[in-house]
Order: C-alpha cells, then structure tokens, then sequence
C-alpha cells in the first residue's frame, strides 16, 4: 500500500470512531459535565421542597453568579442548615478550583447536609463543621474572598466583626436577610445602619429574593 492510500485508510478508521462515538450518545463527558449533571438534577428534584430555613433558589443563584464573575476560591458561610446555600457555593467553587468552610450548630441539619454534599458530588470541595459558629468563626485564620453569612441574626455584626480582617481587599461578605425596603427587626436594622457606616465596605441590597445585603470590601 502507498503513502497516500494509508492515508485514506486512517482517515476512515478516525472517521469510522467518530461515527460510531456519537451514535453511542457522543464524546464522553469531561468529569465538569458530569459534576454540573448531577448538581442540576439534584437542585431541580429539591425546588420547593427545602424546609429548614434555607435559602430560596435565586438567592443561592445569586451566590453562585457572584463567585463565578470573580473567580472566587476561599469561601466561608456560617449558616449551613441542610445545605441548599452551601450546594449553589461548592457548586461554583467547583469551578473555580476553590473550597468552601461552612459551620452549623444543629446535628441533625449538619447530618443531612452532608447527604446532601455527598448526593451532588460536591463533597470534595466542602469542609463542614459541626459547632457554635460563635466560637468557631473568630477562630478561622482566613483569608477569604467569599463569605455569607446566614446563622443567628442577632450575632450578624459579631460575625461580620471577626471576619472583615480575613476577608481579602475585592472580596465579597453576602448577609441573608437583611432588607432596606422592609421594617426590620430592631437588631437588623442596627446591623444595616453598621454595615453602610463602614467606609472599606460598598454595600447593594438585592430584593429579589429574602433579602441580602452584598458587600464588596474595597480597602484594609
Ligand atoms: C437560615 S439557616 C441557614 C440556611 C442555609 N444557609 C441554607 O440556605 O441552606 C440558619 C442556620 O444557622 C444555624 N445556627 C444558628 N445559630 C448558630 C450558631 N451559633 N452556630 C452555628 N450555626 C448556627 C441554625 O442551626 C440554622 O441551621
């Protein structure tokens, strides 16, 4: 056989792969798509049916929006409950090739939040402790580019406090919760009023959902 016949031979072998590649249902998926496939199903069979105290889906959208367009990696939320907020974090972070910390005080809440990492895959980029985040939180060394902060409202500005220093200059602190339009409860309202006072911070309130204040740290 010539050069230019071997050729053409090859051709068809690479030809003959392809075809019969896509019509066994196309390339193999990376393990990315996998990964998002497995997210996606799990967030869609859950829609509606989260009980304890977690965020709506388009808060937890918002949260994953916001580390995607910064390339966050080193994510903190104090607040975990069964892992609704935590899923839509890991689940960006999966993307960016960070880590999230996420605290809760509740066994039974932390139990099922760790099912529930396991069912979506995310696992991997989930540290999730067991324990009173008023302790815990102060004793985190940081740095951190994202944090939502998401436990007892009335210890919003203790935590805000213990980790402003870590928070990273073009970091984000995300509060749930917090809502200028409405009345709040008088200790919302005073970490509000603390939040704008701060001149390192600019702080937006996003209404679309429950209400979340996002600061985004623009000096030391
Ligand atoms: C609003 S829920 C968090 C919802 C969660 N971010 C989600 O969307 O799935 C608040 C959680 O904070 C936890 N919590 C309250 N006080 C806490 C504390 N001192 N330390 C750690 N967790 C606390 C509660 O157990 C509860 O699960």
């Amino acid at each position: 056989m010539n050069a230019s016949a071997k050729t053409v031979r090859l051709l068809a072998i690479v030809a003959a792969i392809g075809v019969f590649a896509v019509s066994a249902g196309g390339p193999p998926a990376t393990a990315q798509e996998d990964l998002d496939g497995r997210v996606r199903k799990f967030l869609d069979a859950n829609r509606g049916q989260w009980r304890d105290l977690n965020v709506p889906a388009v808060d937890g959208q918002t949260l994953y929006d916001i580390i995607i367009r910064n390339k966050y990696t080193r994510a903190l939320e104090i607040g975990t409950s069964t892992g609704h907020s935590g899923i839509w974090i890991a689940w960006a972070l999966s993307k960016t090739g960070g880590r999230l910390i996420t605290i809760d005080i509740d066994e039974r809440r932390h139990r099922q939040a760790l099912a529930n990492f396991e069912a979506t895959g995310l696992s991997k980029f989930i540290d999730a402790r067991l324990g009173n985040a008023h302790e815990i939180v102060p004793a985190l060394t940081g740095p951190f580019d994202f944090v939502f902060s998401d436990a007892d409202k009335d210890w919003y500005k203790n935590y805000l406090i213990a980790v402003l220093p870590k928070l990273e200059i073009g970091g984000c602190y995300a509060t749930h919760n917090v809502s200028a339009g409405r009345r709040q409860r008088a200790g919302e309202d005073d970490y509000l009023d603390y939040l704008r006072g701060l001149p390192n911070l600019e702080t937006t309130i996003d209404t679309r959902g429950a209400g979340m204040a996002i600061s985004y740290k623009r000096s030391t």
